[in-house]
């Protein structure tokens, strides 16, 4: 799982070790996050800043990955997906570009998957949300904090500077 201390990362990890994933490796970049996502529900942690860029295969080691970041953090760890595995992307947070090649596809088999949360239909999306509110409920273990208007600029500085961490709700009044 990469982004694993931000929004959605959080959300997923506490949701995939509540349904009983035990394996579940989160990747953060600074050691305050390690903490964080083991009380989420990670078993180990893997530092993004020992990531290699630029190797079309390296060591299979992940089953499935979980993709929040996108950029270089996701060519990287798509080279890592075990043969028959797949990788999901559903954010940018660190880059729009994917540097990758064909090997990982056709010399094992994985599948690279979009996630949008937007365009399915209301069905799924209701089906989803009565997950989330029963099976699925992880509010308790999320990193979730309520600022005013007023500090608004305060936490976009340090969502902008990496010092955020979790969900932040504005409560406008
Ligand atoms: N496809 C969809 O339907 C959908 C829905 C919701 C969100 N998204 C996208 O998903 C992404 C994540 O959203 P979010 O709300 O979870 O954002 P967020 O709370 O800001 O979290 C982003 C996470 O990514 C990490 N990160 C950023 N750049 C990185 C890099 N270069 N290397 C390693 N880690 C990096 C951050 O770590 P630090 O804390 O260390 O900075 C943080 O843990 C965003 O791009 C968002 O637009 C897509």
């Amino acid at each position: 799982m990469t982004g694993a201390t931000g929004g959605v990362g959080s959300i997923a990890i506490a949701i995939l070790a509540q349904m009983g994933y035990q394996n579940l490796t989160a990747l953060v970049r600074k050691q305050n996050q390690v903490e964080i996502a083991r009380r989420l529900g990670a078993g180990a942690t893997l530092d993004a800043n020992t990531l290699k860029n630029g190797k079309p295969m390296q060591h299979q080691t992940f089953d499935y990955v979980l993709d929040t970041v996108g950029g270089d953090v996701a060519a990287s760890l798509l080279s890592m997906v075990k043969v028959s595995g797949a990788m999901s992307m559903c954010g940018n947070a660190g880059g729009n570009q994917l540097k990758t090649s064909v090997l990982p596809f056709i010399l094992r088999g994985i599948s690279l998957l979009g996630i949008d949360s937007i365009t399915p239909p209301v069905e799924v999306q209701d089906a989803i949300w009565q997950k989330l509110a029963t099976d699925w409920n992880v509010s308790e273990q999320l990193v979730v904090d309520e600022i005013s208007l007023a500090d608004t600029l305060s936490v976009v500085q340090k969502l902008k500077e990496g010092q955020h961490i979790g969900r932040t709700i504005v409560k406008v009044q």
